[in-house]
């Protein structure tokens, strides 16, 4: 079950990044939610506090899920696709993701949630698609063992370059539709 999943995982050594993690970075939500978010990895302030998206991307990834009524504390999960920081923030190495992913793979088993939504190209490149290019195809709805996956920018791709921000914008209102859609079926 989620507790001793996260029991396990907090005492992972199954890589090299766990010489050098001050936190493993679980995750943050509720775990009964019907929709996650998948980041690439926990940077410096995440990996001092143990929670995802915790710094100025965080900020910002907060006041968009807010504007269309998502928040941490009740109706999403936010994880990453490796759980412990890459050193100097670098991209975390395949071997790293390889050998973390199954930590993903179970805590989305047992939440089985309806929309899995990829933030930045090296979540959706693991989860949609080895070849996404996000720039092209952020926003649409992909359809994965049952499971819908979108893909929109990582909020530290946004405050670099913030004449993004109305593009990943329009991603948030095509997540809050397709919600509402589902929840029509249901
Ligand atoms: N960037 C990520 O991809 N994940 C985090 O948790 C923080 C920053």
């Amino acid at each position: 079950n989620w507790n001793e999943l996260k029991e396990q995982c907090l005492n992972c050594k199954k890589c090299g990044l766990c010489e050098t993690r001050t936190n493993v970075v679980f995750g943050v939500g509720n775990p009964n939610a019907e929709v996650m978010f998948i980041g690439e990895g926990p940077g410096e302030n995440e990996d001092l506090q143990g929670e995802p998206f915790v710094g100025r991307g965080g900020k910002l990834l907060d006041k968009m899920l807010y504007s269309v009524d998502l928040s941490r504390e009740e109706n999403i999960y936010i994880a990453n696709i490796v759980k412990c920081r890459p050193p100097k923030n670098r991209d975390p190495l395949l071997e790293e993701q390889e050998a973390c992913i199954d930590w993903l793979r179970n805590q989305v088993m047992i939440m089985r949630p309806k929309i899995i939504v990829c933030l930045g190209r090296i979540a959706a490149m693991k989860l949609i698609k080895p070849d996404m290019k996000i720039t092209k195809e952020h926003g649409i709805f992909f359809e994965k063992n049952e499971v819908l996956m979108m893909a929109t920018l990582h909020p530290a791709a946004l405050l670099r370059n913030p004449s993004n921000k109305p593009a990943a914008f329009e991603d948030f209102l095509k997540l809050r539709a397709k919600i509402d859609e589902l929840n029509q079926e249901a």
